[in-house]
């Protein structure tokens, strides 16, 4: 890199608008949506979509709500027109989708374009072409005025074409490309040009689109851009401005928002931002963006991983683990003190419901795009007490007292680390339970009865100590505290119970029963024992054997 990168590169002028109003606005609706995925999105692909693959991915867009999808760029390719000829011909678009197609301002390619959507039953015409003092001077060679000229040449090319297309309703749309590298005064002028000969009214609006082609400045500057056009530009009223922006300079997302903020009304872009070079804007966030903040998106992401699903499968293309709202990973937790406050958020929302959503860490309820809760905590050897018993309780409806979570965490941890891999909700159940539920030395049940007379409680245990039969019996009020009497009757060193819960375990386990029992012994020190049996009594008995056992 240069020493001193101002010798070869220098910043992108600002627009002079100094009252400018877009930063005290919010943002209150969704825009009008337009997928590009058919069009800008697959001749990105190294290897482009074929027929099938279109098809599925146009009715997958067609399910997300979807009403103006760019179908292709007919006249460039076989396979581009053939798709459109099937959508029209086999009746698979439905009657309220706008089927968009793109074409440069040359006559062949227009006339082909035509031919393309002949019985369409609603059409949009995108034309465009470069208007940057780069793409002038470098690819066209050509003057503003020449530019200009391609510009309204194609527009009434198009326009004398029309009545070739009657019974098919159709908008039209003018895109200077690379705008944002355009000066605004010329951007203007062009538009106007092509409006003149498309003459649109507030009744038949037409389609101005206001490319981010190349990503040259900050989001700030093409919402400048955008308000100074839509300020200046004359007939306001009868045009729809529409933004189209990439990613070059990883800020697609808010020059979209801010660009909305600036007074468009439109938005193109492709599902999780496939695109030429960093990609196009991705739709799915700016959706979810504006979900996030209680606005309908009029875009149904309820089965985001269907979808994802779909997408990959015909693009090729993956989708980041890290990618906003769409990635495996956006909605995991594996840190501990996040997974506790996730654990505790997440506790109170399901509790007694709050009115808005404001669990830590999470920008939205996961289960609305429909992601499972289960995949937002995750335990590895960075994880603590709150993400195992987090997946425990999901997973296995297994409870652990808070206290018990405190003195299992760690034992889990230092086994997870050993694994120096993410464990399973499985995994940690089988740790608990060969730590707990499992531990049969030297103390191993045999068999428990109990017999209540006058409020005494007696009790008969059948026991194997290191192997060897032992009968135990003991009185108190209680089973537990007859148990206790009768393990002192046997030696066993003087111990209290200082803590017991109990509840039904999930149908996983049959009709079972886990007790978890604390024990404090004459040493001051205190451990836990687990036991699950189908009879709570005797599931009891297990954990304070199982608390024995651990000593
Ligand atoms: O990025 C771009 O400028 C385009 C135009 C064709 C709209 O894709
Ligand atoms: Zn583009």
């Amino acid at each position: 890199m240069l020493k001193d990168p101002s010798k070869k590169y220098r910043a992108f002028p600002p627009v002079e608008l100094p009252d400018r109003r877009w930063p005290n606005r919010t943002l209150t609706h969704a825009p009008l949506w337009c997928s590009v995925d058919l069009r800008d999105g697959n001749q990105a692909l190294a290897v482009p979509m074929n027929v099938s693959q279109k098809l599925e991915l146009f009715h997958a867009l067609v399910k997300c709500g979807f009403k103006e999808i760019e179908v292709g760029f007919p006249s460039a390719s076989n396979t581009e027109f053939t798709f459109n000829r099937r959508l029209i011909e086999e009746r698979r678009a439905p009657d309220d989708v706008w089927l968009q197609v793109l074409v440069q301002a040359r006559e062949d390619l227009i006339e082909r374009t035509f031919e393309s959507l002949v019985g369409a039953k609603r059409a949009i015409i995108h034309m465009y072409n470069s208007t940057s003092p780069a793409q002038r001077r470098v690819v066209f060679g050509k003057s503003k005025d020449e530019i200009k000229a391609i510009a309204v040449n194609g527009a009434k090319l198009i326009k004398d074409r029309l009545p070739r297309l009657a019974g098919t309703e159709v908008m039209l749309q003018y895109s200077p490309e690379s705008f944002s590298a355009t000066e605004v005064e010329f951007a203007k002028e062009i538009s106007e040009a092509v409006m003149d000969v498309w003459q649109p009214t507030p009744q038949r609006k037409m389609i101005l689109n206001l490319p981010d082609t190349v990503e040259v400045a900050m989001p700030n500057v093409y919402a400048d851009q955008i308000e100074w056009i839509c300020r200046n530009i004359k007939q306001r009223d009868s045009l729809i401005i529409s933004l189209h922006t990439h990613n070059d300079r990883c800020t697609g997302v808010a020059a979209t928002e801010l660009g909305l903020l600036a007074g468009a009304d439109r938005v193109e872009g492709t599902l999780f931002g496939n695109g030429e070079r960093t990609g196009n804007l991705d739709l799915v966030t700016v959706a979810l963006n504006l979900y996030m903040h209680g606005i309908d998106p009029r875009l149904d992401f309820s089965d985001l991983s269907s979808l994802i699903e779909v997408y990959q499968r015909c693009t090729e293309m993956t989708v980041p683990q890290r990618h906003p709202y769409a990635g495996e990973l956006v909605f995991t937790a594996f840190s501990g003190s996040h997974q506790d406050a996730i654990k505790k958020g997440l506790a109170e929302w399901s509790g007694e419901p709050r009115t808005h959503w404001d669990v830590p860490y999470l920008t939205i309820d996961p289960a609305d795009i429909g992601r499972e809760y289960s995949e937002v905590i995750r335990v590895n050897s960075q994880s603590g007490k709150g993400g195992v018993a987090f997946l425990l309780d999901s997973e296995f409806g297994i409870v652990l007292p808070k206290d018990l979570q405190r003195e299992f965490g760690p034992i889990a941890n230092v086994e997870v680390d050993r694994l120096g891999r993410e464990v399973s909700g499985a995994e940690l159940k089988a740790m608990f339970w060969r730590e707990y539920v499992e531990r049969d030395f030297p103390w191993q049940f045999e068999g428990f009865e109990t017999e209540s007379r006058n409020g005494v409680v007696k009790c008969r245990g059948r026991l194997l100590r290191e192997g060897n039969p032992v009968e135990l019996s003991g009185e108190g009020n209680g089973p537990l505290a007859a148990l206790v009497h009768g393990f002192s009757t046997l030696g066993v060193p003087r111990f209290e119970i200082t803590n017991y819960f109990e509840h039904a375990l999930s149908s996983g386990e049959g009709a079972s029963a886990i007790s978890y029992i604390q024990i404090k012994g004459a040493d001051g020190k205190s451990r836990w024992g687990a036991g699950v049996d189908t009879n709570i009594e005797l599931a009891s008995v297990r954990a304070v054997l199982s608390a024995l056992n651990r000593s």
